[in-house]
């Protein structure tokens, strides 16, 4: 599998004590960097310009995230209110995913048990994201195979929600990774996702790294890939689920979604359950993400647009649950364009 994004080094750190340790995903795929964080301001920065990324890998990079601002704290003498006022920075480091602020807010309250009690405990957020990928993974795969009458199946995905964007094992990634495991899979076509390119350059990287086979195509040619009945299905992540079935996803994610719908093939939203926010009742009240202009009317430091020309670059969309035909987590597959609702049968599990 992949390179992981991101783990606790046990021998890093200024004292030895341990550091968190992320790999630079800003400078794939031609360059494998780096980064050992051992202060709040490094992290909240690798978040911000995407050296860490992917909803599902963000908790345990919050998690640890707070074990970074206790050693900070014991260099730096901060007192309880810095404390916190600085894990808050990390937790709202980036607004649209739910899963960072899930993260952190599940390792806060064992502050007082001191560092070790909440090392503990990211590290076994981090096993838990895997476990429920490689389960949501299976369940998904089990579900488009009953729908799916082909052999092997061809899976159009947008971004990168694998490897890179979990704790391991990926989410849309991993369902990709187990039908290949089952002799099941035909072919991926790998939107590029503008403009940072997650699926030129990080998803089209993991599956070379495993010879799945693949191709990369721009975003503008997704729709007609898939009307052109080039896909059995897409499969893509989330940033977060509503309440009602309504998904955030990378910006683009919607168009790929009115496409299935046209066409009559499934979109599959592979998620783990941390993704889901049933506080929120619907998508329109997600807060969405918007990025600097210049990421869009620029390309690797070049001007690309006129300088008059600012650009907009809102960095997530809402796919509105009737075109979603499937969110597999790891406690169950719900079906919101037939009508299931997230707070439906699986709450309780
Ligand atoms: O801006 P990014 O790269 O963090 O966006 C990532 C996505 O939109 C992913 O599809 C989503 O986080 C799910 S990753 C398993």
């Amino acid at each position: 599998m992949s390179l992981l994004a991101l783990t606790w080094d046990d021998a890093a750190g200024p004292d030895g004590r341990g550091a968190l340790r992320l790999l630079d995903q800003t400078l794939l795929p031609l360059t494998t960097e780096y980064l050992v964080v051992e202060r709040v301001d490094d992290l909240v920065g690798a978040i911000e310009r995407l050296a860490v990324r992917g909803a599902p890998a963000t908790p345990s990079a919050g998690a640890m995230g707070v074990v970074v601002a206790m050693d900070e704290a014991a260099r730096e003498g901060w007192d309880e209110a810095r404390l916190a006022a600085e894990v808050r920075r990390v937790r709202d480091a980036r607004p649209t995913a739910v899963n960072l602020a899930w993260g952190v807010d599940r390792v806060a309250p064992l502050v007082p048990q001191g560092r070790d009690a909440v090392l503990a405990a990211a590290r076994q957020l981090a096993a838990e994201d895997e476990a429920a990928n490689r389960e949501l993974s299976r369940l998904a795969a089990d579900w488009l195979l009953a729908r799916v009458d082909r052999p092997r199946l061809r899976v159009l995905t947008h971004c990168n929600a694998g490897v890179l964007a979990t704790s391991a094992w990926g989410t849309a990634l991993g369902v990709v990774r187990e039908l290949h495991a089952r002799g099941r899979l035909e072919f991926v076509y790998a939107d590029e996702t503008r403009p940072l390119l997650q699926g030129a350059r990080l998803t089209a990287w993991e599956l070379a790294d495993e010879g799945i086979p693949h191709a990369v195509q721009v975003d503008g040619a997704a729709a007609s890939t898939v009307l052109r009945g080039m896909v059995d299905c897409a499969v893509v992540g989330a940033d977060r689920i509503a309440a009602n079935g309504d998904v955030a996803n990378k910006v683009g994610t919607l168009g790929v979604g009115l496409a299935c719908r046209e066409a009559g093939i499934p979109l599959l939203v592979a998620a783990p359950w941390s993704t889901v926010d049933l506080a929120t009742p619907e998508g329109a009240t997600i807060e969405i993400e918007e990025r600097p202009g210049e990421e869009v009317v620029e390309f690797a430091g070049t001007r690309t647009a006129p300088f008059a020309s600012p650009g907009y670059n809102p960095a997530f969309d809402v796919t509105p649950a009737r075109f979603v035909a499937a969110v597999a987590t790891e406690r169950g597959v719900l079906e919101p364009a037939a009508g299931q609702r997230m707070d439906g049968v699986l709450t309780g599990s």
